[in-house]
């Protein structure tokens, strides 16, 4: 297993670009094999999770041909064009795969088996399989249906208006993709805004859509047609880079071409209350999403309330959150993050008990955290329980310790970001 021993920092510097978005990514392989036409994808992120669904799609007879420069062309198949894959289709690590997936092939008339790997079978599936039952798909997991391996038998899916329990995009998004499928209107609710890159992909290419306060409306069978689609950098994997600055006395860093979709830019909100000093340059539109440079410089950061809409918003950054918070002043309070046990590990506990080991003060709630921030960590061993966020923010956390941090399992970070740890090195003029 690959370990990592990370070095204290002072000061990072520099300009750098960090890679696709992994959920623009994921969908622009699925709605460039459902339009017509040719989709050329720039700016896709080659990571295991999006190579993942690239697989899926080869597997169901899409030819996406890899140009120079990392460039896919994907010669659409239709609506009704994919063909039923040969064998089980292995989602590895990927959540937004399987669920969007199962939605997907709910509207298939063939039958189809999606599987991954240990972490993945563990996380439930009931979230989309109860919806799409609901819109007549026929789907059979492990424990009553909730876990993978899942066997789908799609077709015959009905328009449907769902509410959702909880602010899932994939929720959403494996309804709409099912409600692709259905004649009429499908509508999904929820109880907060998701981040919306189908809703905005699938219009980009032709679908009707109607966004309201609470949900959208898709209307069924649209002609999609290929688009080139230009993938802004992730700010998931941005986010490391802004934390990583705040946290390190005399940074300035610049982080070009990043994606600032209000669904997803609650981890900016998040560090500007907490008193990080980030600037939005050059803003501009790409394919239908909010693009711009950030500027981030070492700022002195307060503990403050976190909760409500803002946590679907940055759903996927509250592990390097609690490394901002274990290092600001005062404490820092996490609610209604609940969603963070079920992600690729509870990283609720992972976060507690590995920033507890470099000697932060840390309490895992049932729905979040509570932290007392210091000013400085230690050095110690941590691990990354497999989560590349985990792992990645433990990274973080060593550049403020008073000694170097070992951590295990890092080859997770080729999930999302497979050149954080030389971008790292770059910044740190290493
Ligand atoms: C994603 C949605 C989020 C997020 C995940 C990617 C997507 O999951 O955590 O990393 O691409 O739709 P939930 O829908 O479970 O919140």
């Amino acid at each position: 297993m690959e370990q990592r021993q990370v070095f204290p920092a002072m000061r990072l510097k520099g300009e750098i670009t960090v890679p696709g978005d992994k959920s623009i990514s994921h969908r622009s392989i699925m709605l460039g094999s459902l339009a017509t036409g040719t989709t050329e994808v720039h700016g896709f992120l080659h990571g295991e999770d999006n190579h993942a669904t690239l697989s899926a799609f080869r597997a169901m007879g899409v030819e996406v041909e890899e140009l120079p420069g990392g460039v896919l062309k994907i010669a659409g198949r239709g609506l009704d064009g994919l063909q039923e894959p040969g064998d089980v289709i292995d989602c590895g690590n990927s959540g937004t795969t399987i669920r969007l997936m199962t939605g997907l092939l709910s509207g298939q008339s063939f039958f189809s088996v999606l599987t991954g790997d240990r972490y993945l079978r563990k996380r439930p599936m009931k979230r989309v399989v109860t919806p799409l039952s609901q819109m007549g798909a026929r789907i059979w997991g492990r424990g009553g249906g909730d876990l993978a391996p899942l066997a789908i038998q799609g077709g015959g899916i009905l328009p449907t208006t769902y509410t959702s329990p909880i602010a899932s995009a994939q929720v959403k998004s494996a309804v709409l993709l099912a409600g692709l499928y259905a004649d009429g209107e499908t509508t999904v609710h929820e109880p907060h805004l998701s981040r919306d890159h189908s809703e905005r992909m699938l219009g980009y290419f032709g679908a009707t859509l109607r966004p309201f306060d609470g949900g959208v409306t898709l209307t069924g069978r649209p002609s999609l047609e290929g688009r080139k689609v230009e993938v802004p950098g992730d700010i998931s994997s941005a986010a490391f880079f802004l934390v990583a600055a705040l946290i390190s006395p005399g940074s300035e860093l610049l982080i070009r071409n990043v994606g600032v979709n209000p669904t997803r830019s609650g981890i900016i909100d998040i560090l500007r209350a907490m008193g990080g000093d980030i600037v939005l340059e050059n803003e501009r539109e790409l394919s239908g999403e909010p693009v711009a440079d950030l500027r981030v410089r070492h700022s002195r950061l307060r503990g403050i309330e976190i909760g409500g809409e803002v946590v679907p918003r940055a759903i996927d950054e509250f592990p390097v959150v609690s490394v901002a918070a274990a290092l600001a002043e005062g404490t820092t309070t996490l609610r209604d993050a609940k969603e963070l046990r079920v992600k690729e590990t509870d990283r609720i506990a992972a976060m507690t008990s590995e920033l507890s080991k470099l000697g932060a003060t840390v309490e895992g709630t049932e729905d979040g955290m509570v932290i007392v921030g210091k000013e400085s960590l230690h050095g110690g061993a941590v691990v990354s329980f497999g989560d590349h966020r985990i792992a990645m923010s433990c990274a973080v956390a060593a550049l403020r310790a008073t000694g170097s941090v070992t951590i295990d399992d890092t080859g997770c970070t080729a999930t999302s970001f497979p050149t954080f740890w030389s971008l790292l090195d770059q910044v740190r003029g290493a």
